[in-house]
């Protein structure tokens, strides 16, 4: 038995492969430092796609446009009892009004959907109108539309777009697995999304991002950040946005993302010095977890400049895990089609360890 299914291989795919002793990332046979920054979200999504849905020679830029207008009537559903909920449950509640099906006209609706549903989810709960969709517009230069009422400057596009294909896809993490599990007993894509957002949400996965904001702040300065982090471990608290199931070394990611905020410097919501700030904690929790764990080579994760990134790009820290499903949406769909193209149904096997019936008297 493999607690956590460590070092267990339960799919053959030619979507991504994550080597975490190199530190090394490829999607589709790129690297990702040669996809992220290079690459707008939908030429991404379209690689991703690429022999699993009919073909998209034209590009996905036009139907993904259209496909967020054709969602953007469930925003109607959005009730005060959603709004109470966090940002990535109602927006789930949202996308679960879609309905299933295999087909590319799906897979785009769904691509759509965290967009358009977060971008509505956030300005309502802070009384603000939802904004509709611009077809005509990239997919990353829409959702800051969406989100903020008005067009964002080229270089927010632009990061935003580095963030979304940066976590495209990333070999058989949890939330794609959950998704191939769903998918491959026919369920549907929407329903192998919907488990995909669901284990997304989790702190342990997707959910790092906002509180690595709560540690920043709960950290102020940069001189308080080695007796916040001892104190915070002394609790058995584990360090946002440090430490992976399979990379012992740097995640390759970390730096795509710390280079993309840097780029935002003085054109953004990157305050004097954040960076800096953030660059200090890092070193301090690095210190620290090598002192006191030095057999289990604890390094920064995705999910540490995730959250400066998207904190630049003024999301508030609630919805950042909604913006990973963004970007993860493409990824758990290829792999859904892939686990129906050629995977059976997933069934694994446990071991009883309860008690045995009793004899009969
Ligand atoms: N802070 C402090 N201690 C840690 C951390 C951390 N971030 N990560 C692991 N450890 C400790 C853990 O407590 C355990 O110690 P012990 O053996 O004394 O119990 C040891 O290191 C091994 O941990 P593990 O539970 O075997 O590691 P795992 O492979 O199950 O966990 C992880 C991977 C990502 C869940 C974990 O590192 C973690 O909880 N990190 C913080 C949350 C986080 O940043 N999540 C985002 C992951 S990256 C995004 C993604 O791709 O999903």
């Amino acid at each position: 038995m493999s607690d956590g299914l460590d070092d267990v291989v339960a799919a053959h795919t030619v979507l991504s492969e994550v080597d975490g002793q190199a530190g090394r990332l490829i999607i589709r046979g790129w690297p990702v430092e040669q996809l992220a920054g290079r690459t707008a979200y939908e030429d991404a999504a379209r690689l991703l796609f690429d022999g699993f849905f009919e073909d998209l020679l034209a590009g996905l830029a036009g139907p993904l446009g259209q496909a967020r207008a054709e969602v953007f009537g469930e925003v109607a559903a959005l009730d005060t009892g959603l709004l109470d909920r966090t940002p990535i449950e109602a927006m789930r509640a949202l996308t679960a009004r879609l309905g299933d099906g295999d087909d590319l006209a799906t897979a785009l609706r769904l691509t759509a959907a965290p967009a358009v549903f977060t971008a509505a989810v956030v300005r309502a709960q802070a009384g603000q109108a939802p904004v509709a969709p611009d077809p005509a517009l990239g997919h990353a230069a829409d959702i800051l539309r969406m989100l903020r009422g008005r067009e964002a400057a080229p270089a927010e596009v632009a990061a935003l777009d580095t963030y979304l294909v940066t976590v495209s896809d990333h070999g058989l993490n949890a939330s794609t697995f959950a998704a191939r599990v769903v998918a491959s007993t026919r369920a549907g894509l929407t329903s192998a999304i919907l488990a995909g957002i669901s284990a997304l949400k989790g702190p342990l996965h997707g959910g790092a991002p906002g509180p690595v904001i709560d540690m920043l702040d709960g950290i102020g300065r940069p001189e308080n950040a080695r007796a916040w982090i001892e104190a915070a471990l002394d609790r058995g608290d584990r360090l946002m946005g440090f430490g992976h199931r399979i990379y012992r070394v740097r995640d390759p990611r970390a730096d795509a993302l710390k280079a993309a905020v840097r780029k935002l410097v003085g054109q953004s919501n990157v305050a004097h010095g954040r960076l800096e700030f953030a660059e200090a904690v890092e070193a301090a929790a690095l210190a620290i977890l090598k002192a006191r764990k030095p057999d289990r080579s604890l390094d920064t994760n995705v999910e540490f400049y995730t959250a400066l990134l998207l904190e630049a790009l003024a999301f508030p820290p609630t919805a950042f895990t909604c913006v990973f499903a963004m970007g993860r949406v493409a990824g758990w769909l290829a792999h859904a089609r892939e686990q129906l193209a050629g995977g059976r149904l997933i069934r694994p096997q446990s071991v009883y360890v309860g008690p045995q019936p009793k004899a009969a008297a």
